[in-house]
């Protein structure tokens, strides 16, 4: 028997859930609302795979600038400079394009699929990268003039990322609970889906739910998380509850 390789993701109680980790090499997305955790989720996965298992990560910001990532990911005790150093990680600059103002990095790319695929394919052969995070899909998706040029873009990102042998999340900002994702055809290109969520604003529960993962026997319970100054622990084996625990 040989089923899907899972590769373990890094987060606490998350791959209990998944049954033992992401499918590796194959496209998971990571949907929620503003704040939900998308960003802190994607890197835990690419600092831990780089630190622990041998697996060097990229990750392409779209939303947030490359110095501020580094610096925000430290208070987690993340030091990505230091793998930057070592190789065994990289970013890349989609922010500064974005925004029209000129970049200090090494790794840059415009809000564009063919160049983005061109970048990370030249990228993920230079530093052996295993794992590759899209931060947010969100972004490139609002670049494009209308529905049917979203759909064919990101459609073609997902084809070629699925072509390449990493283990890829792409991140998406979702506006409603119902919508995993904003376009319509994020959900279908990826093997699994992962929501995030807050929910009960008052005592500030945070939800992760494992919506679907093709190929992998799953739990699709939603359960807590916390965000620590050590990153996202998951609890796996406790129930959400509705009211203040007193
Ligand atoms: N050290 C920390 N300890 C606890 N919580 C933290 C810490 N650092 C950040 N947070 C929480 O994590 C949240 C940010 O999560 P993150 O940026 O990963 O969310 P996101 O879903 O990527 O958001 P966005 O949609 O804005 O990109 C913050 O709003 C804050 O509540
Ligand atoms: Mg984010």
């Amino acid at each position: 028997m040989h089923g899907i390789r899972q590769t373990p993701t890094g987060i606490p109680g998350l791959d209990e859930i998944l049954g033992g980790g992401l499918p590796a090499e194959r496209l998971t997305l990571v949907s929620g609302p503003a704040g939900a955790g998308k960003s802190t989720f994607a890197l835990q996965f690419l600092y831990h795979g780089a630190l622990n298992e041998d697996e060097p990560g990229i990750y392409v910001t779209f939303d947030e600038k490359p110095e501020n990532v580094r610096n925000d990911m430290l208070s987690y005790g993340w030091d990505l400079r230091g793998l930057e150093k070592q190789g065994l990680f990289a970013m890349v600059d989609g922010f500064s394009s974005r925004a029209g103002v000129a970049s200090k990095e090494p790794y840059t790319t415009e809000l564009d699929v063919d160049e983005l695929l061109t970048v990370l394919v030249e990228l993920i052969d230079e530093i052996g990268a295993e794992r590759v995070v899209i931060d947010s899909i969100t972004a490139v998706a609002l670049s494009l003039q209308d529905e049917v040029a979203v759909r064919k873009e990101i459609l073609k990102l997902g084809a070629v990322l699925s072509t390449l042998t990493c283990t890829t999340i792409m991140t998406s900002e979702m506006t409603r609970k119902e919508e995993v994702s904003r376009f319509g055809v994020e959900e279908f290109m990826a093997q699994g889906v992962i929501v995030l969520d807050y929910i009960f604003a008052q005592h500030g529960m945070r939800t992760v739910q494992v919506r679907k993962m093709r190929g992998i026997k799953h739990s699709t319970t939603e359960r807590p998380f916390k965000i620590t100054d050590r990153g996202i622990i998951v609890y796996p084996n406790e129930l959400i509850y509705t009211q203040k625990p007193k």
